[in-house]
């Protein structure tokens, strides 16, 4: 028998405090989704891809594509998945429902799930992936707990049959997480190759599953 919660006592729900930090919420603050970097890398990956965008409409979605990750509880998962939505708004009420469905399309579980081709900000968002260090990224990762869920999700993803070539497979299969950073790295590069230009995405299995829109 416990005693009676104090007043100020946070209540449990669910098994889980509501003061917890959420893992979208710091992804969002210090992770992989970091607002004051992450945007940093997709523009510079976007240079590679495409050259230096002149329109400041990219340069917006570039901030706010991730924002949705604010206050999820996963990252790939039915919450996760649904991050794309809140970019989309906010592109869609400062330039129009073109930027709102580039935004969103940025998920290729996403454009996928729609039916709809990916949009350029998709090769840029993974190779901005790519393009981060081993030694930025997975402490980043680490901090946030992100990095296990992602790891985990690979061995997913790799029994749903991704293209994975058999290297690519043995690596992101190790609990080494720099040799499954190389792995996973090394099949995003082989992906941004092949779909940079547009092009349906054979490569990808989306999950027949809910997805979980906060505020809906
Ligand atoms: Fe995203
Ligand atoms: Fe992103």
């Amino acid at each position: 028998m416990g005693n009676p919660p104090w007043p100020g006592t946070p209540v449990i729900v669910g098994g889980r405090k509501d003061t917890e930090v959420r893992a979208g919420t710091k992804s969002v603050l210090f992770g992989a989704h970091s607002w004051w970097l992450h945007p940093f890398f997709v523009s510079a990956a976007w240079c590679r891809l495409y050259g230096f965008p002149w329109d400041v409409r990219v340069w917006a979605a570039f901030a706010v594509h991730d924002l949705g990750y604010w206050g999820r509880n996963d990252m790939d998962g039915p919450h996760g998945e649904a991050h794309v939505l809140l970019g989309g708004r906010i592109m869609g009420f400062l330039f129009g429902e073109f930027w709102q469905s580039f935004t969103v399309r940025h998920s290729r579980y996403w454009a996928k799930r729609m039916g709809l081709p990916v949009s350029r900000l998709c090769a840029a968002d993974k190779l901005a992936f790519v393009l981060m260090p081993a030694w930025l990224y997975l402490p980043m990762a680490r901090a946030t707990g992100e990095l296990s869920e992602y790891m985990q999700k690979s061995a997913e993803r790799q029994a749903g049959g991704e293209r994975f070539t058999a290297e690519e497979s043995a690596m992101i299969s190790s609990s080494d997480s720099r040799v499954w950073l190389q792995g996973l790295q090394s099949y995003t590069r082989r992906w941004v190759d092949r779909h940079r230009d547009g092009g349906e995405d054979n490569w990808t299995v989306a999950e027949q599953r809910d997805v979980v829109a906060l505020g809906e």
